[in-house]
């Protein structure tokens, strides 16, 4: 015997009870799905695996900007716990990052061959939110606006405001200022890390975002490295589609650090 309760759910269909929102509504689905289109034709099986993963990066540089932005906000408002509980999502996601290209490495360099011609000049290089994310971190290079072929006015844009606005690292020194610890230029910023990590007691949250951001550039730092070793997998020593030296390129961006002043005092401590 049924109960009536079991009886209703079986003339009722899951997620028609009254809302006009549905899973693929709210999603976009139509739009996110139809946003894949290969240039290979006779279509190369690998193309689908090359645009998703490109797509999946995009989607969590937006979420890391969002995140980003907000532990900046978040520490120059003293919200010092939101900031570091932010962080802390934004290295999960960074990890993630880094696994993601193991997907990618199931493809051959002679089955990448058969689109990859198709591709230039579109590259990596050309990813704005990437830049957006380093520019807020604290690496601002203007030159990039320059290299940068193709922009539209409104990405042009978007990368100028980056550059005006405050970093992570502007955010942080107002945090120790903000614990009356001086922060004129990086010699005061590095005595204060120092007495922040020698006094963690009274220094706790300062200690712990400056921990979080060295988190922070090791992971992007860790990406950097992973997506060079792919790379020269995937193409050896041939320039980039995006027209630069390719590997030798990414090489050369390996020793980037956001933070060398956290960096340094591991030295002076
Ligand atoms: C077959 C796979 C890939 C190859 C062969 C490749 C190759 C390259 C090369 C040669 C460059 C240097 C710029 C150029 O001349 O094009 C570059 C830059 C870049 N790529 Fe990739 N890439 C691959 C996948 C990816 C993926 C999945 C992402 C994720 C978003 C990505 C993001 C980037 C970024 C952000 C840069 C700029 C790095 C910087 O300026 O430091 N790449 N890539």
């Amino acid at each position: 015997m049924s109960t009536p309760d079991t009886q209703q759910e079986r003339f009722v269909s899951f997620g028609e009870q009254g809302a006009q929102l549905t899973y693929g509504s709210y999603l976009r689905l139509p739009v996110l799905l139809d946003a894949q289109h290969l240039e290979s034709d006779p279509p190369a099986h690998d193309e689908l695996l090359f645009i998703t993963i490109h797509q999946v990066y995009e989607l969590w540089f937006k979420q890391l900007l969002h995140e980003v932005v907000a532990a900046r906000d978040a520490m120059s408002g003293g919200e010092l716990w939101w900031a570091q509980h932010l962080l802390a999502r934004v290295h999960v996601i960074e990890r993630v990052l880094v696994q993601q290209v193991d997907v990618l490495e199931t493809m051959t360099p002679q089955d990448f061959l058969q689109f990859r011609q198709r591709l230039a000049p579109a590259s990596g290089f050309q990813s704005v939110q990437f830049r957006e994310l380093e520019f807020l971190s604290g690496a601002k290079d203007p030159a990039y606006l320059q290299r940068f072929k193709g922009l539209t006015a409104e990405e042009q844009d978007r990368l100028q405001a980056r550059l005006d606005e405050p970093t992570l690292w502007d955010a942080f020194v107002e945090v120790l200022r903000a614990h009356d610890l001086p922060a004129g230029d990086d010699e005061e910023i590095a005595a204060s890390v120092r007495t922040t990590a020698h006094d963690r007691n009274r220094y706790a949250a300062v200690w712990a975002l400056a921990e979080a951001l060295l988190q922070h550039d090791e992971l992007a730092a860790s990406w950097r490295a992973r997506h060079v070793v792919m790379v020269e997998r995937m193409i050896g020593s041939k320039s980039g589609t995006g027209g630069s030296s390719g590997s030798a390129y990414l090489r050369g961006r390996l020793p980037l650090q956001y933070y060398p002043v956290l960096w340094d005092v591991r030295s002076r401590l």
